[in-house]
């Protein structure tokens, strides 16, 4: 090794072991009395309603189903330095229900695996396993089996077994001798208590919250082996024909043994002073020596070739007219600012997908290949994602993951109507997934981008009823000899923040007003421009007159009846009046809005009296401004060649 390459390992070396998670494990421990989206991933058939998290599909049994729901960090079991595995114990309620009680199975699973991202086979894999590749994912999982599987050599249909990467069971017990029958609707609480000093693995379960002293399985086992390196928990479960429902309702899991918390830091703090200034100096100089240019070379390879493979891709018009019935009126979906949105079915591959087609093939051109560019170059899960497009025959289309739950303004007021109103801890979700994507769009992604047409037209849902923003159309609209304004629906207006419609100008201020007006749309379940019998009235000088009469939590939907959290209303409420400010300075950014929807920061003070703001008038509407942050599109290439 050339002293310089070894220098710079060493550095590397350094960096590594003060960064790394591995050699600072804590204790982890994380209670969810009751579920929301925060910290969870829901794969295949999951979902989440009221608080509690069905694992297989909820309608249209009988069919085949898999889900599984994951806890997002990653938890680490083993400590190198001290060399201790931790021991672990979680505590979840399920249950398990049958809507015709004789066509049952197949049964769920808590699982710990170094994956994060895999779902099962539905039947007899219990979303664990995937049934052509039946040794490719690794776990410990404890199974709630209520169908015989002979095939795993299953006892029986009511066991608990413990698995270790296949479904043959290492050890099974029915649960029957304590009086537990996993099918019987009850609501179980499960206890699963690992102890690495004894090696021991227990799991107790009971019909009520008390913990019975005698465990269902008891195994002698070492799982040290199966716990290095980053580990995901959770559960899976699955049905084969059968209607049987699988929920977890809470859930609460903590690893013990680790040793009291070193301060953070110490490492490299001993690493310089051992080796003193003049060896940092030493390091930076060899580090200089490495070209930066030579660095850049490297990174740009790095994301070029990520960009490539995640690149959308190009449809044939022959496979979109066809999947569309040939753009039949039965399956438009939706009107967007530049087209038609249509529901594509493909046939070859049994996928959904939702196609949007230029209504001016000439005009709509630019704004198409706008839109295009932004969204390709964007990743994010509240982002509804671009799967490809198609330019043929004069006609541009792009085609996009499918929404099920359709756009919030449709839920919040059309859908309600025949109803389903969305609960309060959707509401909640939905809000900070808007908040976490704008976040993105503002400040973590490449290209900053304003989406500019924030408005709940254009937030759609997807099957969990998460937030997925779309429609970056307005990217387009901003034609030159266009005014800003004048090419704006009437729906919009009640979205667009004073000084936009003042002066034009789009910034992130004026996302985060319209996020604000959208965020009171959901607290109220009013429209941001509502006709009271006479006039009009104005959600925001609504919601803020209330709060000037210290009555703002009257402006809570009345259709939820209560059902929520009168804290979470309040704060969604106020912090719905600081994003609509009038006055842009006094917004906070959208990072903020995060921080305080997650409770990682305190909320703000709203003024007890709307703040009046006076124009002067005569500033220029500058069309340049508008378009500049757009034209600036480098994702183009990306798009041509994949
Ligand atoms: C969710 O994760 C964050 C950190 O990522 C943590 O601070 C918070 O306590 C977690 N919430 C739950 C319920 O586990
Ligand atoms: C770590 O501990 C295990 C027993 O818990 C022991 O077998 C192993 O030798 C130890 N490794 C080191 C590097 O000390
Ligand atoms: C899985 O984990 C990786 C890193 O460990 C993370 O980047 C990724 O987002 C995770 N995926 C899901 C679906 O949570
Ligand atoms: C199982 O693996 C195959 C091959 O990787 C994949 O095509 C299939 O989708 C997987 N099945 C499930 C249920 O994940
Ligand atoms: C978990 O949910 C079950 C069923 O709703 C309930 O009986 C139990 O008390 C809950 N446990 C905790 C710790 O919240
Ligand atoms: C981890 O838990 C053990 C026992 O529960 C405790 O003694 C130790 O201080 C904890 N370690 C940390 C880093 O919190």
């Amino acid at each position: 090794m050339r002293p310089r390459k070894l220098l710079v390992s060493f550095f590397f070396f350094i960096f590594l072991s003060s960064f790394n998670p591995i050699v600072s494990a804590e204790n982890v421990t994380f209670d969810f009395s009751s579920f929301t989206l925060r910290n969870i991933t829901l794969l295949g058939d999951s979902y989440l309603r009221n608080g509690i998290i069905g694992l297989t599909k909820a309608l249209d049994v009988p069919t085949s189903s898999a889900g599984v729901v994951i806890y997002n960090n990653p938890i680490i079991f083993y400590d190198r330095e001290s060399n201790i595995t931790a021991s672990f114990s979680t505590r979840f309620s399920f249950s398990i229900n049958n809507v015709n009680p004789s066509s049952f199975g197949d049964g769920l699973a808590f699982f710990l695996s170094p994956r994060n991202r895999t779902l099962g086979s539905s039947g007899g894999y219990l979303g664990l396993v995937n049934s052509s590749q039946l040794t490719s994912n690794k776990f410990v999982a404890i199974e709630f089996d209520t169908r015989l599987d002979l095939h795993f050599n299953d006892p029986n249909e009511n066991h608990v077994g413990l698995d270790i990467d296949s479904l043959n069971s290492i050890r099974a017990e029915d649960p029957i001798l304590q009086g537990i029958d996993l099918k019987s609707g009850n609501s179980i609480t499960a206890w699963i208590d690992y102890k690495n000093d004894q090696k021991k693995l227990r799991v107790y379960l009971s019909y009520s919250s008390f913990k019975p002293e005698k465990p269902v399985l008891s195994v002698d086992i070492d799982l040290s082996d199966y716990l290095k390196g980053l580990i995901y928990v959770g559960f899976s479960a699955s049905t084969e024909g059968s209607t049987e429902l699988h929920q977890i309702e809470n859930w609460s899991f903590e690893t013990i043994g680790f040793l009291p918390a070193r301060p953070s830091g110490k490492r490299v703090g001993l690493v310089f002073a051992i080796a003193g200034p003049t060896f940092f100096g030493v390091v930076l100089v060899a580090l200089g020596y490495l070209s930066v240019q030579k660095l850049r070379g490297i990174r740009r390879q790095m994301s070029f070739k990520a960009e490539l493979v995640a690149c959308p891709r190009e449809f044939s018009y022959k496979g979109l007219k066809s999947a569309t019935k040939g753009f039949h009126s039965s399956r438009i979906i939706g009107h967007g600012a530049f087209g038609t949105v249509y529901k594509a079915f493909f046939k070859s591959s049994g996928t959904i997908a939702a196609v949007k087609r230029s209504r001016h093939s000439h005009e709509g051109k630019t704004e198409f290949l706008a839109e295009l560019s932004i969204i390709a170059g964007l990743r994010h899960k509240n982002l509804v994602q671009l799967q490809g497009w198609c330019v043929e025959k004069g006609e541009l289309l792009l085609v996009y993951d499918f929404m099920p739950n359709g756009s919030l303004d449709k839920m919040l007021y059309q859908e309600s109507e025949l109803g389903s109103l969305l609960d309060w801890s959707h509401r909640l979700n939905i809000v900070i997934g808007l908040a976490s994507v704008l976040t993105y769009l503002h400040q973590e992604c490449e290209q900053r981008v304003i989406h500019r047409d924030i408005k709940t037209g254009n937030v759609l849902l997807d099957g969990n009823f998460k937030a997925r923003l779309g429609d970056f159309g307005l990217a387009k609209l901003m034609d030159h000899d266009k005014s800003p304004v004048s090419t704006l629906t009437a729906g919009t207006m009640g979205y667009l923040a004073p000084e936009y419609l003042q002066y034009g100008k789009a910034t992130e201020k004026t996302d985060v007003y319209s996020y604000g007006v959208v965020a009171l749309e959901v607290a109220c379940g009013r429209r941001p421009i509502e006709r009271d019998d006479f006039k009009m009235v104005n959600l925001v000088d609504w919601v803020w007159g209330l709060h000037t009469y210290g009555k703002i939590i009257e402006a809570a939907d009345k259709r939820l009846n209560g059902k929520f959290k009168e804290e979470e209303m309040r704060k969604l409420l106020l912090l719905g009046l600081s994003c609509a400010n009038p006055d842009c300075a006094e917004r906070p950014s959208m990072r903020k809005v995060l921080q305080i929807l997650n409770d990682e920061a305190v909320s703000l003070d709203v003024p007890k009296i709307k703040p009046s703001l006076s124009f002067s008038s005569g500033l220029p509407l500058n069309l340049d401004d508008i378009v500049s942050d757009y034209m600036n599109s480098s994702s183009m290439c990306e798009i041509r060649i994949s």
